[in-house]
Order: C-alpha cells, then sequence, then structure tokens
C-alpha cells in the first residue's frame, strides 16, 4: 500500500472505531482512542489503555507518562513523523483499571486491523498488559523486557510501561538499554 492509501485505510478504519459500542466502556468514555503517527511507520509503540487526559482529549499518550515516552524516543531520534502510537483498548476503563479480558476481546480487532495497514517492522509493547497480549499470556515484564521475540512476521520488544518508570524511578536504566536495542535493531 502507498502511504496515502494507508491514511485513507486508518481513516476509514478510525471512523468505524469512533461509533464502536463492542464493550461498555462505550458508556463511559468522552472520546474514543484510536492512534497518532506516521500511518507508514517501520515500529508501532502499543500501550494498555488511555488515561483520563488521554480520554478527554482522544489522542493516545498526552499525560504525564506520554511526556515521558517522548523523552526517550527524542533520545533515540524518533518522533511522531517515525512512529504510530496505539493502546490495546480504545476507551478508558473507569478509574484506569486494568482492561477486562472481554474488553480486551472486542477491542483487539482494531488494533490488529491497524497493523495490517501500517505493516510496522518493529512492535514495542509498552508494559505488562500489552506484553501478555501481544506477545505471551505468562510474560514476564520483570524478567523478559529488552528481549525480541518473533511472532507472526513481526519482531516484537516488550519495554516498562513509562507510569512505571514515574512510580519507581530505579527502572529508568533499563528502560534506557532497552531503547538503545530498539535503536541499535531499527538501524542495522
Ligand atoms: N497509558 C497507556 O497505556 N496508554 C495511553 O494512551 C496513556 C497512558
Amino acid at each position: 500500500m502507498t502511504v496515502e492509501e494507508k491514511s485513507a485505510s486508518l481513516a476509514e478504519l478510525r471512523e468505524s472505531c469512533l461509533s464502536c459500542h463492542g464493550c461498555a466502556l462505550a458508556d463511559t468514555r468522552t472520546n474514543v482512542v484510536f492512534g497518532k503517527g506516521n500511518p507508514d511507520a517501520d515500529i508501532l509503540f502499543i500501550g494498555e489503555a488511555p488515561g483520563e487526559k488521554e480520554d478527554l482529549s482522544g489522542q493516545p499518550f498526552v499525560g504525564a507518562a506520554g511526556k515521558l515516552l517522548d523523552k526517550y524516543l527524542n533520545f533515540i531520534e524518533l518522533g511522531l513523523d517515525d512512529v504510530y502510537i496505539a493502546n490495546i483498548l480504545k476507551c478508558r476503563p473507569p478509574k484506569n483499571r486494568d482492561p477486562l479480558p472481554e474488553e480486551q476481546n472486542a477491542c483487539i480487532g482494531f488494533l490488529r486491523e491497524q497493523l495490517k495497514i501500517i505493516e510496522p517492522k518493529a512492535i514495542i509493547c509498552l508494559g505488562r498488559i500489552a506484553a501478555m497480549r501481544v506477545i505471551k499470556p505468562d510474560f514476564r515484564i520483570t524478567a523478559e523486557h529488552g528481549q525480541w521475540f518473533e511472532k507472526g512476521g513481526y519482531s516484537i520488544m516488550a519495554v516498562y510501561h513509562p507510569a512505571a518508570l514515574l512510580r519507581d524511578p530505579r527502572k529508568k536504566t533499563d528502560m534506557l538499554n532497552d531503547f538503545k536495542e530498539i535503536e541499535r535493531h531499527i538501524k542495522k
């Protein structure tokens, strides 16, 4: 697909996502948070679910965790022109509780379609919830962050969720090393 075709397909998918009532989160959301970034990105980041700021703005990763994510992206000289950022859930769970399995099942088709359209070379899961859904159900973030997994034709890695770094700054060194590995992988 050309970049123009990818943009058009994503815009069409976004329209159907905006009117989704596939789970009960449709009743409590302010906005659907579809995704942002380059429709032709080589690298796609997957978070967990929108938080309060994302629900209010309709954009993923715009709160404190998002600002930290931007810093790590900048560190390896990447920005929104280079990457695409989406979430497992497109709607905010009340009080930011973990996404329920039925919510993930109702929503995951949108992410699959986003992947099919964007065709990234690498996928980076932000945190345990995305890694368990995308890599394997028994994923252990503390032990397995920073490692590449091959699945469905994609190279996939999980890193800590930036919100986890806000709670525990000792994880920042690991995060920096994982981003250096991402840089090495995409520049090879
Ligand atoms: N945390 C997430 O996992 N996703 C967002 O979009 C914002 C915070």
